[in-house]
C-alpha cells in the first residue's frame, strides 16, 4: 500500500486514538497467566497485538474478542481499532507449532519471560525477518542468569521452562520490554528479583501488578518483586488511548497553521509524556485537561493549537520518556526555528528500522536539513519541504511521520510501503482525514 499526501492547510476537530500498545500487550499476557476470566476493554486491535493474541491462543488460552462500541470519529465506528477481550487464563501448555510473533518485539520478549519459568512448557518463538534482526540478547542474558534454558541467541528461539531463581540485575540500557519480561519471569522465581535501569522506562508492568495486589517496590530506577507462589488473579481493565499514536496528530496540529485538535482519554503516564514536554519546550500550545486515573494509569484530554516553534536539545533521561516519538519529532524539527539536536538515542538504531539512518535518508528526500550522528541527529529549521517519494522501510512510525511531513510539503508526497502503519495505528488515515488532512491510499487515488 502507498499513500498519496497533499499539502493541508489546517487540522481541526476531536478524534479518539486506538488503545495503548504497551498496556494492551501487558494486559493480555497478565490475563493469560491469571486463574480465571479477565475483561480488557479498549484493547488495541492492530498487527502487533494480533500477534500477541495468536501466540497466547497457541499456548492454550481461550481469548474471545469483539469490537468495542461507540463512535470514534464522526464517520467511523470505534471497533475499527479497539476490541473488548475476554481472556480465560489458566495454565499454559506447549504449543503444537512455532509461535509466530510477527513484527512484535514486545510479544517475543515478554513471552520469553513468561515462559522461562514454566517447567511444563516448551515453545519455539520466531517472527518476521525484521523482528529476527532485532536484539534479543538483552532479554536472554538475564533470563539465563535466572536459570532459564533458552536455545539460540536469535529467533527462532526455543524456551524450555525451568524453575528459576531471583536475581539482582542492572540493565545496560533502559528498556521497558526487558523489564516487563524479567518481571513476568520473577513472578515464579524462588526468591526476590531486583531490576535496575539507567533511566525512567515506562512503568506499565509495575502499575498493573500493583493493581493486582502484587507488592512491587520501586525506588529510583530500580524495581523489586517477590515471587507470588501461585497464579495471578483475574481482573478488569480499560486501556487508555495511546499517546504514541496521538503524537502524530498532536505534532501535526502544532505545526500546520490554524490547527486545533483534541484527543480525549489518552494515557499521560509520566514515563511516556516526554513528547508533550518536548512540544511544549519547542513553543507548542499544549493543553492537558481533566487529568484522571483509569485502571491505575493517568489519563487526560490533550489538545494542541498551532503556534511558532523553535528547535530543542533532547538528551539524557528525556530520551527514554519519548523513545517512540523521534520520527515525528524530527518532522516537527524541520519546521522549527533553529537547531534541534537529539543525543543519547542510539537505541533508535534497533527499533522497527534503524530510525536514525532511515529518518535521515527519507527526510532528506523531502528537502530537510538533517545530519545523522551515531547516537541521534541534528536538524536545522525551518525548511520548506517539497513533496517526493519516500519509503517506510516497513516501520510503522516512519510511515506515519513521513505522511505528516507530506501534509507540510509542497506538491505531492508518496509514502511507499505505508501498510506498516497497521502494526500500531490501523485507522490513522481515517482519523487524519476526519481532521481535514489530504491523504489517500494510492488505490483510491486511481
Ligand atoms: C515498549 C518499550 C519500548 C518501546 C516499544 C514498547 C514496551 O521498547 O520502544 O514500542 O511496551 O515496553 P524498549 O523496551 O525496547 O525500549
Amino acid at each position: 500500500m502507498n499513500w498519496v499526501v497533499r499539502p493541508t492547510t489546517t487540522l481541526r476537530g476531536t478524534v479518539t486514538v486506538p488503545g495503548d500498545k504497551s498496556i494492551s500487550h501487558r494486559a493480555l499476557i497478565h490475563a493469560a497467566l491469571a486463574a480465571g476470566t479477565s475483561r480488557i476493554a479498549g484493547f488495541l486491535h492492530a498487527g502487533v497485538t494480533e500477534a500477541m493474541i495468536r501466540c497466547v491462543r497457541d499456548l492454550g488460552v481461550e481469548v474471545e474478542a469483539e469490537p468495542c462500541e461507540g463512535p470514534v470519529t464522526l464517520e467511523r465506528p470505534l471497533g475499527l481499532a479497539r476490541l473488548t477481550l475476554l481472556v480465560h487464563g489458566g495454565p499454559l501448555r506447549s504449543p503444537s507449532s512455532v509461535l509466530d510473533c510477527g513484527n512484535s518485539g514486545a510479544t517475543i520478549r515478554m513471552l520469553m519471560g513468561a515462559l522461562a519459568g514454566r517447567p511444563d512448557v516448551v515453545a519455539t518463538l520466531t517472527g518476521s525477518a525484521g523482528l529476527r534482526r532485532r536484539p534479543m540478547g538483552r532479554v536472554i542474558a538475564p533470563l539465563r542468569q535466572m536459570g532459564a534454558e533458552i536455545v539460540e541467541d536469535a529467533p527462532p528461539i526455543t524456551v524450555r521452562g525451568r524453575s528459576l531463581q531471583g536475581i539482582d540485575y542492572t540493565l545496560p540500557v533502559a528498556s521497558a520490554q526487558v523489564k516487563a519480561a524479567l518481571l513476568l519471569a520473577a513472578l515464579h522465581a524462588d526468591g526476590p528479583t531486583t531490576i535496575r535501569e539507567p533511566g525512567p522506562s515506562r512503568d506499565h508492568s509495575e502499575r498493573m501488578l500493583r493493581a493486582l495486589g502484587i507488592p512491587v517496590v520501586t525506588h529510583d530506577y530500580a524495581v523489586r518483586l517477590d515471587p507470588i507462589g501461585g497464579p495471578l488473579p483475574p481482573f478488569e481493565l480499560r486501556v487508555p488511548g495511546d499517546l504514541s499514536s496521538a503524537a502524530f496528530i498532536l505534532a501535526a496540529a502544532a505545526v500546520i497553521p490554524h490547527s486545533e485538535v483534541t484527543i480525549p482519554s489518552v494515557g499521560v503516564n509520566p514515563t511516556r509524556t516526554g513528547i508533550l514536554d518536548a512540544l511544549t519546550a519547542m513553543g507548542a500550545d499544549v493543553e492537558i485537561a481533566d487529568r484522571r486515573e483509569a485502571s491505575h494509569e493517568p489519563v487526560a484530554d490533550v489538545s494542541v493549537r498551532s503556534s511558532g516553534l523553535r528547535g530543542l536539545a533532547i538528551d539524557g533521561d528525556r530520551v527514554v520518556r519519548m523513545i517512540d516519538e523521534f520520527p515525528i519529532v524530527a518532522v516537527v524539527a524541520t519546521q522549527a526555528e533553529g537547531q534541534t539536536i537529539v543525543r543519547d538515542a542510539a537505541e533508535l538504531r534497533v527499533k522497527e528500522s534503524d530510525r536514525i539512518g532511515t529518518l535521515a535518508g527519507e527526510l532528506r528526500r523531502l528537502g530537510a536539513r538533517i545530519e545523522e550522528r551515531p547516537d541521534g541527529f541534528a536538524i536545522e529549521g525551518p525548511t520548506r519541504l517539497r513533496g517526493a517519494t519516500v519509503d517506510s522501510h516497513g516501520d510503522h512510525r516512519l510511515a506515519m511521520a513521513l505522511a505528516v511531513a507530506g501534509l507540510m510539503a509542497d506538491g505531492k508526497t508518496t509514502v511507499l510501503n505505508a501498510e506498516a502503519h497497521r502494526e500500531s495505528f490501523p485507522n490513522f488515515v481515517v482519523l487524519l482525514r476526519a481532521l481535514g488532512a489530504s491523504i489517500l491510499d494510492a488505490d483510491e487515488h486511481g
